[in-house]
């Protein structure tokens, strides 16, 4: 048995879904109590996610899985996910192919969809969208992106990925240091990330990001009001020095209008980099994609093989937190073990 992982069961919850509510939207409903369960819940899928044990569990359930916005890991693994507990996953891909391309509005789109399936994944290029898919549905709606906004299974699996390593490495959430680079301001996964961190106690986040690109004053704010410390540095070595766990994100050009081509060469984390200033036993996580490109300034895709690179294994990990998430919203996270 692996270090760290829960038994393998799950006690019915006490309310159903996110804060009360089926739908998926933020993490801000999440509470510590909410987040310990749903770990709780992401571990016992794990010998399901990765198929050394099989459930059926959501047999004849249909998973809609519309996608107006280009991604892999995030479709992909919510299909896996679905199909994984026995269910079937109808994809939409692109504006083109819905009938939204017609004008169609989203309250109409989400109410015919929600009587053809039991839980609609919606990413959509903009900020509250997928809120306006979950007020016309009357089956879950699990975000999976809105524009700018947030995306909140990314933030899951990353929490997920941050306490999981960290139980092999004998370190704890509380009370460590978490570094954040890259584009702070259009980056939605590192804002989610960035709230569900501050539920835990007495954390130090150091942050960097290029000139344009740091992290919204309110989020910053958030966090110190619960009493962490946040330091903005100046390069990034800086920010890397010391931490527990890096999180290095892509500049999201296709969201900054104008600024779009400034460049942002100040930033770009190299093995050099990671070997001159970043902790032996420290995790360095992305959500992904990074950017491939010649001078990309990103996660360089030169490393691949250094131990403390845990992109991959934090990609692997969407497949159990996302089955947790369908668990949790149709209500039959205590009946995989047995099932
Ligand atoms: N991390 C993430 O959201 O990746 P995709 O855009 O490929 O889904």
């Amino acid at each position: 048995k692996e270090a760290g992982l829960a038994a393998a069961s799950i006690e019915p919850a006490e309310h159903p879904g996110f804060g009360g509510s089926r739908h998926l939207l933020s993490v801000e409903q999440f509470d510590r109590a909410g987040l310990e369960r749903f770990i709780r819940v992401a571990d016992v899928m794990q010998p399901f996610a990765s198929r050394q044990e099989t459930t059926r569990v959501l047999e004849g359930a249909v998973l809609s899985n519309l996608f107006f916005e280009a991604s892999t890991r995030t479709r992909l693994s919510f299909g896996a996910a679905f199909a994984r507990l026995g269910g079937t996953v109808l994809d939409t891909t692109g504006m083109t192919f819905s009938s939204m391309a017609k004008g169609e509005s989203i309250y109409d789109t989400s109410r015919v969809i929600a009587g053809y399936a039991d839980a609609i994944v919606v990413r959509h290029p903009d900020e509250g969208s997928v809120a306006q898919f979950a007020a016309a549905s009357n089956v879950p709606v699990l975000n999976a992106g809105d524009g700018a906004g947030e995306h909140p299974s990314q933030a899951l699996l990353d929490i997920y990925t941050i306490q999981r390593e960290f139980s092999f490495l004998g370190k704890r959430i509380d009370g460590s240091h978490i570094a954040m680079l890259g584009d702070l301001r259009y980056g939605r996964t590192v804002h989610s990330l960035a709230r569900l961190l501050s539920l835990y106690s007495e954390l130090t986040f150091t942050l960097y990001a290029p000139t344009q690109l740091e992290m919204p004053e309110h989020l910053v704010e958030l966090v110190r009001s619960k009493g962490h410390s946040v330091e903005i540095c100046e390069t990034p070595a800086h920010a890397m020095a010391g931490a527990d766990a890096v999180y290095a994100t892509r500049i999201q050009r296709e969201r900054m209008g104008e600024a779009a081509g400034a460049a942002f060469n100040e930033y770009r984390i190299d093995q050099a980099m990671i070997d001159a200033h970043l902790p032996s036993d420290a995790l360095l996580m992305h959500p992904l994609p990074r950017d491939s490109r010649e001078g990309a300034a990103d996660l360089s895709s030169e490393i691949v093989s250094d131990p403390r690179l845990a992109i991959f294994r934090q990609a692997d990990n969407g497949v159990a937190v996302r089955m947790a998430i369908f668990t949790e919203a149709l209500s039959v996270s205590h009946l995989v073990a047995r099932s």
